[in-house]
C-alpha cells in the first residue's frame, strides 16, 4: 500500500531596505542586505509526498490551482540540485500546490515567499526533527532565490557577512535584534504603478553587476548602509532610516541605468509619486519614506502610529491600486 503524507508551509515576502544586487558562486551576495518582512503577502505551499519504487525524481506542480510548466521546471532544477533533498526525492514522488495571497507582478517579490515556503516544506518532509531548522531552511531558500533567505524572521532581517555583526553570514540570514519600539509596528503601502511582468529579470540584473564600473563602490555603500541601518533600528532613529532607505532604492535603480546593457524599470509616474511623498514629508514632518523593488511600483513605509494621516495622503494620489501590508515575523510549517 502506498502512503501519502503532506506538509504545508506558509512564508511571507520581504522588502529590502538595503538592497542585494550582485551575486557570485552559489548564490553568494556581493554585499550584505537588510529587509523588512511582510505579513499579508505570503506564499502557501502544500507539499504531498507519496512513496515510489523508481529512483527517478518526480515533481507535479501547480500555481494558484493551474499547472505552470515554467515554475515547475525552475523548482525541479532547484530540488534536484540540493543534497539536502536527495533522500526525499529518491523515495517519494512530490506534488506541490502553491498559492500566493497577492497578485503577481505587483512589486512584491514572489520568488522570496515561494522559495522560503518550498525550502521549509521540503526540509521538514526530508527530516521532521532537523536541528537549527530555520537556519538550514534559510540557507536552502537562498539557493532558490537570494532574497528568500530573509523571509524566515522579522520584522528586520540581515543577510550577508559583516565583520561588525556577530553571527552574520553569506549563507543564511539572521534577525536584527533589540529593535527600538519606534520600529516595532511598521506598515508598507504598495502603490501599483504597473502590474505587468518585469522587462528584465533579477538574475539578468545581478549578472550586469559583474564588470559594472561602479560595482565596488556600490557593494561598499550597501555594507556601510547595513551597519548604519542596524544602528538606526536599535536607536529608533527615523531620520537615518529614511535617508538610508531612499538612497538605497535610488542606488539600485542607478545601477540598472548605468549597466553596460542599461535599462529603466521606473516610470514617470514612479518619479511623480516619489516627489509627492518627499513633499508631503517636508510639509508635515511625518516619518514616512519610499523604497523601490526591481520595478516601477512604490513601497511607502511608515509606522502604524501615523496610519490615518498616511492613508488620507495616499487617497490623493491617482494610482491603479494600493496593497496594504505591515511588518511580520516570518512563516510557519504545519
Ligand atoms: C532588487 O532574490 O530576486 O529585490 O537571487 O536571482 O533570485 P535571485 O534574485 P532576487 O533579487 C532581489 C533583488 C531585489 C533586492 C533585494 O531583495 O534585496
Amino acid at each position: 500500500m502506498t502512503t501519502t503524507k503532506s506538509i504545508t508551509a506558509r512564508y511571507p515576502s520581504n522588502i529590502a531596505l538595503v538592497k542585494y544586487w550582485g551575486k557570485y558562486g552559489e548564490q553568494m551576495p556581493c554585499n550584505a542586505s537588510l529587509s523588512m518582512t511582510l505579513s499579508q503577502a505570503f506564499t502557501e505551499v502544500k507539499l504531498s509526498y507519496t512513496q515510489k519504487k523508481s529512483k527517478a525524481p518526480a515533481l507535479v506542480y501547480s500555481f494558484n490551482g493551474q499547472p505552470h510548466e515554467l515554475f515547475r521546471q525552475r523548482i525541479f532544477n532547484y530540488v534536484t540540485r540540493q543534497k539536502a533533498y536527495t533522500q526525499l526525492l529518491e523515495h517519494y514522488s512530490l506534488r506541490m500546490e502553491s498559492t500566493n495571497s497577492f497578485p503577481h507582478s505587483t512589486g512584491i517579490a514572489s520568488s522570496a515567499s515561494a522559495f522560503a515556503a518550498i525550502a521549509a516544506a521540503l526540509l521538514k518532509a526530508n527530516s521532521a526533527s532537523e536541528m537549527n531548522f530555520t537556519r538550514k531552511a534559510s540557507c536552502l531558500a537562498r539557493l532558490g532565490s537570494g532574497s528568500a533567505c530573509r523571509s524566515f524572521y522579522g520584522p528586520f532581517v540581515l543577510w550577508g557577512q559583516l565583520d561588525d555583526i556577530r553571527g552574520s553570514s553569506n549563507d543564511y540570514a539572521i534577525p536584527v535584534n533589540a529593535v527600538h519600539p519606534n520600529f516595532r509596528r511598521m506598515s508598507d503601502a504598495i502603490l501599483i504603478v504597473e502590474d505587468a511582468p518585469k522587462k528584465v529579470s533579477s538574475s539578468t540584473g545581478h549578472a550586469l553587476m559583474s564588470g559594472h564600473p561602479f560595482a565596488n563602490a556600490r557593494f561598499k555603500q550597501a555594507n556601510k548602509h547595513c551597519l548604519a541601518m542596524v544602528a538606526a533600528l536599535k536607536s529608533g532613529d527615523f531620520d537615518a532610516f529614511i535617508s538610508i532607505t531612499e538612497r538605497e532604492a535610488l542606488s539600485l535603480h542607478a545601477m540598472m541605468m548605468t549597466s553596460q546593457d542599461y535599462y529603466f524599470l521606473i516610470k514617470p509616474k514612479t518619479l511623480e509619486i516619489i516627489e509627492q511623498i518627499t513633499q508631503f514629508r517636508k510639509d508635515t514632518k511625518l516619518p514616512l519614506c519610499f523604497t523601490l523593488d526591481a520595478g516601477p511600483n512604490v513601497h511607502v513605509l511608515y509606522p502604524e502610529s501615523i496610519q490615518s494621516e498616511v492613508h488620507s495622503f495616499l487617497k490623493q494620489i491617482s494610482i491603479k491600486s494600493i496593497i496594504y501590508d505591515h511588518a511580520g515575523v516570518g512563516g510557519t510549517v504545519f
